[in-house]
């Protein structure tokens, strides 16, 4: 049996991290939520009090110890061996999480741990630029799309059930701020790899696109 790499990239509220944990649980595999690493990095340097530089963000991440781990409970992320699995949700960690993560010594080590993590294959990673930088070689990749509305009305429900309010059109100015960061950054921006398959997901529910990508990846992993 094939035990391939599945990369799953697109902008913020596109439905990644829903679709990634059912697709590996439903293969069998080890899913690895990116986003959750850049975030904890995000929550040290907001603790640190420093400003954010690559001067400061570069020290900071030799000092401090990221990783995730898979538990009855579901993938829990750990800083400094502390799980800050809901900590790094905040609305503040979320504000700042794209200027983090588009400084390179803060990239060049978590792409490392990614790679490290995804080596021997069956894994499902969702990110910006695992199909372009981290996995390039990832033998299924998926760029998942959703008009505004949809995204901002996803994330503002997913908020609420942790008990943080804000508008449908705070969270829209929130995800556009973000889109625009992401993809325009410098270093690994948020792009299509050019062998990866599109699919919108405005008017999908999250069933609907997991079995999407589930039969790409039987297929694969039956030839
Ligand atoms: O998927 P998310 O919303 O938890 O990601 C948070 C931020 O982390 C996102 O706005 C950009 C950054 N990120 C990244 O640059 N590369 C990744 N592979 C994953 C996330």
């Amino acid at each position: 049996m094939k035990r391939i790499k599945i990369a799953i990239d697109g902008p913020a509220g596109s439905g990644k991290t829903t679709t990634a944990k059912i697709v590996a649980e439903k293969l069998g595999y080890i899913y690895i939520d990116t986003g959750a690493m850049y975030r904890a990095v995000t929550l040290a340097w907001l603790r640190s009090g420093t400003e954010l530089n690559d001067t400061n963000l570069c020290k900071l991440i030799n000092e401090i110890s990221v990783y995730i781990h898979n538990t009855s409970i579901g993938q829990r992320t750990f800083l400094n061996g502390v799980d800050v699995s809901d900590d790094i949700r905040l609305p503040e960690v979320t504000k700042n999480v794209s200027p983090v993560s588009a400084v390179g010594c803060v990239r060049e080590k978590l792409v490392a741990m990614q790679r490290e993590l995804g080596k021997n294959g069956a894994v499902v990673l969702d990110g910006r630029d695992i199909g372009t930088v981290v996995f390039p070689d990832a033998e299924l990749k998926i760029f998942l799309i959703a008009n505004e509305n949809a995204r901002a009305e996803r994330r503002t429900k997913e908020l609420r059930e942790k008990g943080i309010e804000l508008t449908v059109e705070e969270i829209k100015q929130q995800i556009v701020a973000r889109d625009n960061y992401d993809s325009q950054r410098s270093i690994s921006p948020l792009r299509k790899a050019d062998d990866a398959i599109e699919i919108d997901t405005s008017n999908l529910t999250i069933q609907q696109q997991s079995d999407l990508i589930i039969d790409l990846a039987n297929k694969i992993i039956g030839e």
